[in-house]
């Protein structure tokens, strides 16, 4: 049982992981906010929200000048960030591509040695068992102690919550920007295996700028089902968009996005070869607007 769940997520990642190679083209739109020190609002969609920090200064300790370096960087963590192996995993590496700065010292203030260790120990299993690896040059010991001050330290992690890990259920969509729809029920994990309705909620907050631009009439339904696919009935538990929604979707309101977000790319997570077209009998079921719930 728990091979066969293993082989599901691997077949999960491999194919989070082709789009992000596939989705390297962009628009290379720069928005230059110009702050008195050189700050600049974080944008990229798997830090924004989350830190207890709006904004960075570039470049970078890794030498990248542009957000859209670093979420090119970074991209690839995403889904281990989405798995949850730690809370702390997401914060040790938004923190060290995008450190908060001190204007005070001018000093950029990045993870901290247990912030780093933490995650190492919570992540590093699970990354080799999908056949990857914590990186070699993401040494802990090369950042400062907690008892500095001068570094981001870690949270404390939750009590693990064996159970349900892997297991799919409905449950009302609780996410706030998804209520009024014509579904009310959906379900976890997501595609991309997010089960925390805390994180999801942080997350969706990202799209709230696109979402006021009123770029697609569809946009909600859109981002509601795919992060929250949809119960239909107990006989389609998993149902998202379908490509054709998003494709439409996509065409409407990428501009949008790039100039929202300094220039970045319409996020991995939302690509549209991921989603099943209307016409083909996929294994995943999807949804267009004008189906009936
Ligand atoms: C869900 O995420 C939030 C924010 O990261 C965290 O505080 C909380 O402990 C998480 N819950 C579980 C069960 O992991």
């Amino acid at each position: 049982m728990r091979r066969r769940n293993m082989a599901r997520i691997q077949w999960l990642f491999n194919i989070i992981n082709v789009i992000a190679l596939v989705t390297s083209q962009l628009t290379d739109i720069s928005i230059v906010t110009s702050h008195p020190e050189g700050l600049e609002e974080i944008v990229v969609p798997m830090c924004k929200n989350f830190l207890p920090y709006t904004h960075t200064r570039l470049p970078n300790s890794h030498g990248h000048t542009t957000q859209v370096e670093v979420y090119r960087h970074i991209e690839h963590y995403w889904s281990y960030m989405d798995y949850g192996c730690s809370i702390n995993f997401r914060k040790f590496v938004c923190a060290m591509f995008l450190p908060e700065y001190d204007v005070s010292t001018s000093r950029a203030v990045g993870p901290c040695k247990e912030l780093c260790s933490q995650a190492k120990r919570k992540c590093k299993k699970v990354m080799q068992q999908l056949r990857s690896k914590w990186p070699k040059n993401w040494k802990c010991n090369k950042f400062k102690g907690a008892n500095s001050n001068a570094c981001l330290k870690p949270w404390r992690e939750p009590n693990p919550d064996r159970g349900s890990v892997h297991h799919l259920y409905c449950s009302p969509i609780r996410i706030s920007q998804c209520q009024n729809l014509p579904y009310h029920i959906g379900s976890l994990p997501n595609l991309f295996l997010q089960r925390n309705i805390t994180e999801l909620q942080t997350e969706f907050g990202y799209y709230d700028s696109l979402l006021a631009t009123g770029c697609h009439a569809h946009l909600r339904l859109f981002l509601c089902g795919t992060y929250m696919p949809f119960c239909v009935h107990n006989a389609n538990p998993f149902t998202i968009p379908c490509r054709e929604l998003c494709e439409e979707v996509e065409a409407a309101c990428e501009v949008h996005f790039a100039l929202l977000n300094g220039g970045l790319p319409w996020p991995q997570k939302v690509q549209c070869h991921r989603f099943p077209l209307a016409e083909s009998q996929e294994r995943l079921r999807c949804f267009m607007p004008t189906d009936q719930p």
